[in-house]
Formats: C-alpha cells, sequence, structure tokens
C-alpha cells in the first residue's frame, strides 16, 4: 500500500483491493483510460490510478452544458496529481444544428430529444476518446441506480468495442466517502450542496433527504430510462461474457 491510513482495517482493504485491480488493469491494458464525470467515485478512482509510477490517462466530456464546479475540478486534478484530464467537446456542427431545430431546452420535451442531446453531447465525444484504445474504466456503482444493479467489475462494451472496467461496481456510498475523507481526496463542492449524482446543469438538480441518489437526474423521466447511452448496455441486458483470456483481471465472475 502507498499510504497510512487512518481508517477501519475494512476500509484500507477495499482500498489496496481497489489498487491493485486497477494495477491488473493497467498491465493488460496500458492504454486503458478512465472516464471521470468529475463526481466522487471518478475522484476516488483518480486519486488511485495517481498512486501509480505513470497514471492511466482520465478524460471528461464537457458537454458544454456542465457546472463551472465541474469544470473547475480539472484544475483541482492538475494541482493536486499533476495529472491533465483529457477535455473532449462535442461537435459544433452538430451541437448547432440540434440546437436550431429543437432549441436550447429541448430534453426537457421528450426522452427522445433527450437521448439525441446526449448523443451528440456525449456518446459521440466518447466515441472519439475510446477509439484505438483497449479498455476504459468507469466509476459506476451497482448502488446507484435499477438500471445498474446488475453491474458487473468487467463486460465487453459492444457499444464502442472495448472492454469496460467497473472497479467500484460493488462499492456502497457509504464506503466511497470512507476511504474519500480518510485520505483527503479533493471532491466536487456540489456534493455538500445535495447533490449525490452531477451530470449536465439543466438535467440535474439537488435531492432532498432520503430521495433516491438519482432522483435528481432526469427527473422528469422514468427511472428506467435514466441512462444517457455512456453506459448502454446498463439498459439493454445482462453483460455479456469475456470474450478474451486477457480478461481474467476481471472478478465479476
Ligand atoms: S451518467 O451516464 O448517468 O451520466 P454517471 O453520472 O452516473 O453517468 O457516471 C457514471 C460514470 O460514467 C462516471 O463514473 C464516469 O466514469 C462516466 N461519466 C459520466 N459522465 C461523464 C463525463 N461527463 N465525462 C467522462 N465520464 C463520464
Ligand atoms: Fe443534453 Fe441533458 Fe444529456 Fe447533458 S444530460 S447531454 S444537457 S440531455
Amino acid at each position: 500500500m502507498s499510504e497510512n491510513l487512518p481508517i477501519s482495517d475494512a476500509l484500507s482493504h477495499r482500498w489496496s483491493d481497489l489498487l491493485d485491480r486497477l494495477d491488473d488493469i493497467a498491465t493488460t491494458y496500458p492504454d486503458a483510460l478512465l472516464a471521470s464525470s468529475m463526481g466522487v467515485e471518478d475522484s476516488l478512482l483518480i486519486h488511485a490510478v495517481a498512486q501509480r509510477a505513470r497514471p492511466l490517462g482520465v478524460f471528461m466530456l464537457d458537454t458544454g452544458r456542465l457546472h463551472a464546479e465541474t469544470l473547475a475540478m480539472v484544475d483541482v486534478v492538475r494541482q493536486r496529481y499533476g495529472i491533465e484530464v483529457r477535455v473532449m467537446h462535442p461537435d459544433p456542427a452538430a451541437v448547432q444544428a440540434h440546437v436550431t431545430a429543437h432549441g436550447e431546452f429541448a430534453f426537457y420535451e421528450s426522452v427522445a430529444l433527450r437521448k439525441e442531446c446526449c448523443g451528440i453531447r456525449k456518446v459521440e465525444p466518447l466515441r472519439r476518446a475510446l477509439a484505438g484504445h483497449a479498455a476504459w474504466i468507469t466509476g459506476q456503482r451497482r448502488e446507484q441506480s435499477v438500471t445498474r444493479t446488475e453491474l458487473p467489475e468487467s463486460q465487453w462494451d459492444d457499444t464502442f468495442g472495448l472492454q469496460k472496467f467497473n472497479p467500484l461496481a460493488d462499492w456502497s456510498s457509504a464506503e466511497v466517502w470512507g476511504v474519500v475523507r480518510a485520505l483527503s481526496v479533493p471532491y466536487h463542492p456540489l456534493h455538500d450542496r445535495g447533490y449525490p449524482s452531477i451530470g449536465c446543469e439543466p438535467c440535474t438538480r439537488a435531492v432532498r433527504p432520503g430521495e433516491d441518489p438519482r432522483a435528481g437526474r432526469w427527473w422528469w423521466e422514468q427511472r428506467d430510462s435514466r441512462e444517457c447511452g455512456l453506459h448502454a448496455a446498463n439498459l439493454i441486458d445482462r453483460p455479456r461474457v469475456r470474450p478474451r483470456a486477457a480478461d481474467a483481471v476481471s472478478s465479476d465472475s
């Protein structure tokens, strides 16, 4: 382990298992990329990859509709870890065409228009970010949503054609926050203002005490449609069987 932890043995083991797991992923897939929305799970993963002599690459999809606090986290990560987050932007022409045809707030009108906006602002830039890479890593957790209860730690991502790792899949929110606080991991300021889950500004609201952690995401839609295309498999079916022997780094079997 790379740090002395002022935390319980249980959390300390969770943390060291996570570091081992990221080591395994990086050994098998040296070009694996960490996708960061700058939510707390991703802050924990960034802290973990920063422990490595050669941190994995990190990218963020700047949809053009993010909170200023989210964009500011790019500097926080640079200053704290010396990690340069690659910021991906949507195709300006596609954004303009969508806004001209449907307006600035079309996502409130229908699931179809919301998905079109996510497609332009998130999914297409994600496709570009992942092109040529063999694996990516996300901060998704099973607890987060009815669409994620079956989330594996490793899955073949059919949508983008590469391996996908969700190393926090079986972490609880309390575990994430326990390690983040113990290690003084810098985190998104909106978490302290009632936002357990943070996406684009017009599509995210704070939640009330006792509300579901994702109640503030696309709150006007049914719970089972609330995925934006980054994690399309969560809406389709159970994850695919791993296709390659090298994916033995997985522990999802
Ligand atoms: S979302 O699909 O509903 O927006 P969520 O906010 O729960 O996803 O985040 C789950 C994971 O998706 C994050 O831990 C991160 O790996 C990835 N992700 C979500 N939004 C972004 C973003 N804007 N940029 C990069 N990765 C993201
Ligand atoms: Fe558009 Fe909202 Fe999706 Fe962001 S979350 S890309 S603003 S529909």
